[in-house]
C-alpha cells in the first residue's frame, strides 16, 4: 500500500520539473531534454522513444510504436496527490499513414482492498495531419496503489507522437483541503500508530453510513494516524476537525487531537484539540487549528485519549488551509504611541507569516511564552534545550526588539525531576546551575528576566506560596535565583513577576517580600505585573494604585502579561461574542493605558500577553472556549482595543449598566450604611478626578451618591447628573436638594433628582444617567449609562455569639435575627429556609432550619440533592464573577459538603465544616465558615446569600434564595444581599 508520503515523494523523484510541496507549479514533458522524461512503454513489444520527426513545439516529442492491442502505449507514474486536483492537457499526432483513431489520456490505479480502475482523463479524435489537444481533469479521494497515467489508441496498432504534456494541479496540495468519510469502505490512509485495529464500516456512522472504528489499542496514544507531510506549509495555519464517538462497551473516555512532527529524527508531540468528554452514544467534534512552525521529515495528525485504551470511531475529518489576512499597515504603530516599551508574548509559530509581520510592526519587545521555561530548556538533569529559544532569540535580535526572559523558578511547567530526592541543597544546586546555564547563553541579549514568578499567596500568614520550592528551601531559593542570575549577567534587571498584585491583598504581600528581599541585599531591580484581568475587573484604579505604591520601594515596575478576557466567572462561553463587549474591551483597554501613560515614570513596559486573540492562552484556559481578550482579532486585524490604547476618539461611545435598587438615603452628605450595600461604580480618573457613583430609586425620585476625588479645592468643582435629558449641577459648594461633604480626597454628594414613580413598586424601565465631573483646572471625566430601578438590597445581621456545631439549635441562635428564603429561581414551591447567623472571632456561622419532607441525594450533581448554599463574599467586593476569596458552601441533608468559587475554589475549599440532620419534616443545617481574609469586627459588611435546592428523585424540582434572584449565584456574587456583623 503506497502511502500518501509515498505518492509525494514519487512526484519529487519522477518529474522534471519537480513538483514543489509549497507553491502551485506545472508539470511539462515537452521532451525538448532528448530523454522521455519519466514515461516508458505500456505493454508487451512496445516501444517509446524521442524522435524529431515530428514536435508540437520545439523539436522533439514522444513517439509510441510497436502497439498491439488498443490499451498499449505510453505512461508515467503518475503526478497526482489523493484529494488534489489536476487539469491534464496534451497534444498528439498519428504517425503519416495511419488510419485515423482516438486517443486517449487514462488513469489506472488501484484503490485500497479494490478492483484496479481505468479513468478517461481527456480522448480525442486523432489524424496523421497535424497535432489534436486532449484536455481534461482528474481527482481522485481514495486511498490508492499504483497510479498511472497513460496514452492510448482505439487502433490497437497504431503509432502516434505525443508531445506538451502538461499537467496543472488544481491547487498546491499545501493550499487543498484533506478530507476522509469512509465512505468507500477503506480506511483512506489511516493508519494505526502501534497495534491499533482500524476497521471501516457501518456500525456507526457520523454523517453518511460508515466510519472507522478503532480498536485493540495498546497505549492512550495508539490509534489512527494520518500522514499529512507535503500538506501543511511552515508557518501557515491549518482547520483541522474530526468527529468521535465512544465504542461498544466504553462507558466513558477523553479524546483529542494531537500532531507528531519530527525533525532531525526527533520526535514532538502538540496538542490541536486537547482531549474532552466524549459521552456515551454521542459523536463530538474536535476541532482546532494548528500552525505548523517546523521544518518537518515526519507529519501525522492522530486522535489519541488522555488515558485509557477504550475502542472509539472516527468519522469526517477534514483539513483546511486558512488564508491569512494581510495586516493593517495604514493604521499607527503600538509601538510609536506610548512612552515605553511595547511588549508582546510570542511563542514560536508566532514568529513566521503574517504574525511575525505583526509583531514586528506594532512590538518594541517580547517575551518567548514558553520557550524559555524550565520544562522548555532543561526537560532532563543538565540537558539543555535551547533550539526554540534561541530562534525567538534571533528573532527579536533582527527586529531590534528587547527580550524579557521567562521564567526562571516557578512552580508550574517544571519537570518533577527537579525536586526529586531534593533536599534543600540538592535543589538549590539544581537552581544554580539552571540560572547559570539560561542567563549565561543570553548575556548580552536578554535585558529583563523574572527570575521568580508567582511566588506569593497573600493568604498564607507569611504572603509566601507553598511549592515545592518554598517548601523545600524556603525563601532561599528565591534569593538564590537572584544571586546566581546577577552573577551570571550584572545587567540584565531582574524581576519577581506575580499576578493579582492590582488586589490590595496580594498587593501588600508583594510589597513586604519586595521590601525584605531589597533590604536584604538580595538584586532585585523590579516587579512584574501580570495583569491577566476581565472585561468588568478589577477597575484601572487598583492598578493605578499598586503601581503608585511600589513607586514608592523605588523599583522598577513592568506590566508583564496584560489581557482583558471577555468573561467573568470560569464556566461561561459565547458561540460569537456580542460586538458591544468588544467596544466595553475598547475603554477598558484606555483607562488602563490613561494609567500606563500617567505612571511612565514607574513602567519601562507594558507586554500584552500574545499579539492576536487567535493566539491566547485563555482560548484553553481555564477551559477552552472562545475568548478574545487582546489588541488584533483573529485576523490580526485591529480591534476597539487596539483603539482604546492608540486613539480612543475612534471607538464607539459605550453604555454602562448600573442597577439602582429602591431605597431611600438621607440626604445629609454622610455615608450612611445604605450607601455600604454596594460598592461605588468607579468613574475612571482624567488629571487629578476621578469619582464613584451610586444611585437609589424611590418613590421621590432618584438619589445619587458621588464620591469624587479631587485633591484640590476649586470654584469650578462641580458635577452634573443628567436624567433622561435633563441637567442637575451639583456645585462642591453644594446645591438644591443636594448635601455636600468634604472628605479625605475630595467630596462626597448626595442628592435627590428626577422625578418619582407612582405606585407601590418601581417601574422595569431605565432611566439614561449622564455623570460629569469636572475640576476647576479644567480636568473632567464622565460616566454614562442606563439606570435601572431594582427590589432593594436585603440586609440582615449576625450575632456575636459561638454555637456548638452539632445540628441541634442551642439557644445561642435565638440572638440573631431570622431571614426566610422567599425569591424563587427555580419553580414556585418547595423546599424552603429559615436561616440565622452568628459570628466570633474569624467564623461565621449559618444556621438553616429547612422544611422540605422528602429527601433525596440521587442525582450526581449535588446541586440536584437536597441542600441549603450560602454564599459569602468576606469583602462585601459585589463582583460579577467570584474573587478568591468569595465561596459557595453548599450542605445537603446528610451533611455532604461541596464547595464553588473562583476556578478551583482554592481559596475557600478548606474553610467549611458543617453539621447536617434530619428532624419531623424536614432537616437542619449548622456550618461553620472560616473567613481568614478579612477581620470581623462588629459592622463588618458581607456579601450574603442562602439557597435551598429541592429535589425530587434524581432532579432538582425547584430551588430558592433570600435575596438574589438572578439563578446565578454560583457565577456572579453582585446580587447576593448583605449580612452585618452586629456588637451583641
Ligand atoms: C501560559 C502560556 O501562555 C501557555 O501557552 C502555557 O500552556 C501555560 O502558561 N502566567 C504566566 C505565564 O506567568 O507563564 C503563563 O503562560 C500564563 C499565566
Amino acid at each position: 500500500m503506497r502511502t500518501l508520503r509515498a505518492l509525494v515523494a514519487a512526484a519529487l523523484l519522477c518529474l522534471a520539473p519537480a513538483v514543489s510541496a509549497h507553491a502551485a507549479a506545472d508539470l511539462t514533458y515537452d521532451f525538448e531534454n532528448g530523454t522521455t522524461q519519466g514515461w516508458g512503454p505500456r505493454g508487451g513489444g512496445v516501444s517509446v522513444t524521442v524522435t524529431s520527426d515530428a514536435a508540437h513545439g520545439g523539436t522533439s516529442s514522444l513517439l509510441t510504436t510497436g502497439r498491439t492491442a488498443t490499451w498499449h502505449g505510453a505512461s508515467i507514474a503518475a503526478p497526482f496527490v489523493r484529494g488534489v486536483g489536476y487539469t491534464v492537457t496534451a497534444y498528439a499526432r498519428l504517425v503519416s499513414g495511419q488510419p485515423a483513431g482516438t486517443i486517449a489520456l487514462t488513469v489506472q490505479r488501484t484503490p485500497a482492498g479494490g478492483d484496479t480502475t481505468y479513468e478517461r482523463v481527456a480522448a480525442a479524435t486523432v489524424t496523421d495531419g497535424g497535432w489534436t489537444r486532449l484536455s481534461g481533469s482528474y481527482l481522485f479521494t481514495a486511498e490508492s496503489a499504483d497510479v498511472q497515467l497513460y496514452a492510448e489508441s482505439s487502433d490497437a496498432t497504431g503509432q502516434f507522437y505525443l508531445d506538451d504534456i502538461v499537467v496543472t494541479p488544481l491547487g498546491d496540495p499545501t493550499r487543498e483541503p484533506v478530507s476522509s468519510d469512509f465512505e468507500d469502505g477503506t480506511a483512506q490512509d489511516w493508519a494505526p500508530r502501534a497495534a491499533a485495529v482500524l476497521q471501516p464500516g457501518a456500525e456507526a456512522a457520523h454523517a453518511g453510513s460508515r466510519s472507522l472504528a478503532v480498536t485493540g489499542r495498546s497505549a492512550s496514544w495508539d490509534g489512527p494516524a494520518l500522514n499529512v507531510l507535503g500538506r501543511m506549509a511552515k508557518g501557515d495555519k491549518y482547520a483541522l476537525s474530526v468527529w468521535v464517538r465512544l465504542g461498544p462497551d466504553a462507558t466513558a473516555g477523553r479524546l483529542g487531537l494531537s500532531i507528531e512532527r519530527r525533525t532531525g529524527g526527533t520526535p514532538s508531540y502538540e496538542r490541536v484539540v486537547a482531549p474532552k468528554d466524549v459521552p456515551v452514544g454521542e459523536w463530538v467534534q474536535l476541532s482546532g487549528t494548528y500552525t505548523l512552525a517546523y521544518d518537518v521529515e515526519f507529519l501525522s495528525v492522530y486522535v489519541e485519549s488522555d488515558s485509557g485504551t477504550f475502542p472509539f470511531y472516527l468519522d469526517d475529518f477534514s483539513m483546511k488551509y486558512i488564508q491569512p489576512k494581510p495586516i493593517q499597515t495604514d493604521i499607527p504603530a503600538l509601538k510609536d504611541e506610548v512612552p515605553f516599551v511595547m511588549g508582546s508574548a510570542l511563542t514560536r509559530p508566532d514568529a513566521l507569516g503574517v504574525h511575525g509581520e505583526l509583531l514586528a510592526r506594532h512590538f518594541s519587545g517580547v517575551t518567548p511564552g514558553n520557550e524559555l521555561k524550565w520544562d522548555a530548556t532543561e526537560p532532563r538533569e543538565g540537558e539543555f534545550t535551547f533550539t526554540d529559544g534561541d530562534f525567538l532569540v534571533d528573532f527579536a535580535t533582527r527586529h531590534g526588539m528587547t527580550i524579557r526572559g521567562h521564567t526562571l523558578a516557578w512552580h508550574s511547567q517544571t519537570p518533577d525531576w527537579v525536586f526529586q530526592n531534593a533536599d534543600k541543597e540538592t535543589l538549590l544546586r539544581r537552581l544554580e546551575t539552571h540560572v547559570r546555564t539560561l542567563v549565561t547563553r543570553y548575556k548580552g541579549k536578554i535585558a529583563a528576566w523574572d527570575v521568580v514568578n508567582e511566588v506569593v499567596d497573600e493568604n498564607q500568614p507569611d504572603g509566601l506560596r507553598r511549592s515545592k520550592w518554598y517548601e523545600i528551601a524556603g525563601l532561599d531559593f528565591i534569593r538564590t535565583a537572584f544571586r546566581v542570575a546577577h552573577e551570571a549577567d550584572p545587567d540584565a534587571k531582574l524581576f519577581i513577576n506575580d499576578y493579582n498584585t492590582e488586589f490590595p491583598r496580594k498587593r501588600e504581600a508583594l510589597y513586604a517580600l519586595v521590601k525584605r528581599l531589597k533590604e536584604e541585599g538580595v538584586p532585585i531591580d523590579g516587579v512584574g505585573h501580570q495583569l491577566h484581568l476581565n472585561i468588568e475587573h478589577p477597575p484601572a484604579s487598583s492598578v493605578e494604585a499598586t503601581i503608585e505604591r511600589f513607586a514608592t520601594l523605588g523599583v522598577d515596575q513592568q506590566i508583564t502579561e496584560l489581557d482583558v478576557s471577555i468573561y467573568t466567572d470560569f464556566v461561561s462561553s459565547y458561540d460569537t461574542i456580542p460586538p458591544e463587549l468588544l467596544v466595553q474591551q475598547g475603554h477598558r483597554y484606555k483607562e488602563l493605558f490613561d494609567v500606563f501613560r500617567r505612571q511612565a515614570a514607574s513602567l519601562s513596559s507594558v507586554t500584552v500577553w500574545g499579539e492576536s486573540d487567535d493566539v491566547s492562552w485563555l482560548r484553553s484556559w481555564p477551559i477552552p472556549r472562545l475568548n478574545a481578550p487582546l489588541l488584533f482579532d483573529d485576523d490580526l486585524q485591529a480591534k476597539p482595543a487596539y483603539w482604546g490604547v492608540v486613539d480612543p476618539s475612534r471607538l464607539a461611545p459605550t453604555v454602562h449598566r448600573l442597577e439602582a435598587p429602591a431605597g431611600t438615603p438621607k440626604v445629609d452628605g454622610r455615608r450612611d450604611l445604605e450607601w455600604d450595600l454596594l460598592p461605588d461604580s468607579p468613574i475612571a480618573r482624567a488629571g487629578d478626578v476621578s469619582a464613584g457613583f451610586q444611585a437609589r430609586s424611590s418613590a421621590k425620585g432618584l438619589y445619587v451618591l458621588a464620591e469624587v476625588t479631587d485633591p484640590t479645592v476649586g470654584k469650578g468643582d462641580q458635577v452634573t447628573f443628567t436624567v433622561d435629558g435633563t441637567p442637575y449641577v451639583v456645585k462642591r459648594t453644594g446645591g438644591p436638594k443636594a448635601a455636600v461633604r468634604p472628605t479625605a480626597t475630595g467630596y462626597r454628594i448626595e442628592a435627590l433628582i428626577g422625578t418619582g414613580y407612582a405606585g407601590p413598586t418601581p417601574p422595569a424601565t431605565s432611566s439614561d444617567v449622564e455623570v460629569a465631573v469636572r475640576d476647576s483646572a479644567g480636568a473632567s471625566t464622565s460616566w454614562t449609562g442606563k439606570v435601572t430601578a431594582t427590589p432593594a438590597v436585603k440586609l440582615t445581621s449576625a450575632a456575636h455569639r459561638t454555637p456548638v456545631l452539632d445540628g441541634v439549635v442551642d439557644r445561642a441562635w435565638s440572638a440573631a435575627p431570622e431571614i426566610r428564603t422567599a425569591t424563587w429561581i427555580q419553580g414556585t414551591s418547595g423546599a424552603t429556609a429559615n436561616v440565622r447567623s452568628l459570628w466570633s472571632g474569624s467564623t461565621l456561622y449559618v444556621l438553616a432550619q429547612v422544611a422540605d419532607p422528602t429527601l433525596s441525594e440521587e442525582s450526581p450533581n449535588p446541586w440536584e440533592q437536597d441542600s441549603v448554599e450560602i454564599f459569602v463574599d468576606p469583602g462585601n467586593g459585589k463582583t460579577k464573577g467570584y474573587e478568591d476569596d468569595d465561596g459557595q458552601y453548599r450542605i445537603s441533608f446528610s451533611g455532604r459538603i461541596t464547595v464553588g468559587g473562583t476556578f478551583d475554589a482554592g481559596g475557600v475549599k478548606d474553610h467549611v465544616k458543617a453539621v447536617a440532620k434530619t428532624v419531623p419534616g424536614g432537616y437542619v443545617v449548622e456550618a461553620a465558615i472560616d473567613l481568614p481574609t478579612i477581620t470581623l469586627a462588629p459592622g463588618t459588611l458581607l456579601g450574603f446569600d442562602a439557597q435551598v435546592n429541592d429535589a425530587t428523585g434524581p432532579a432538582r424540582t425547584s430551588a430558592v434564595t433570600w435575596n438574589d434572584n438572578t439563578g446565578r449565584s454560583y457565577l456572579d456574587t453582585s446580587h447576593w444581599g448583605v449580612l452585618r456583623l452586629a456588637q451583641g
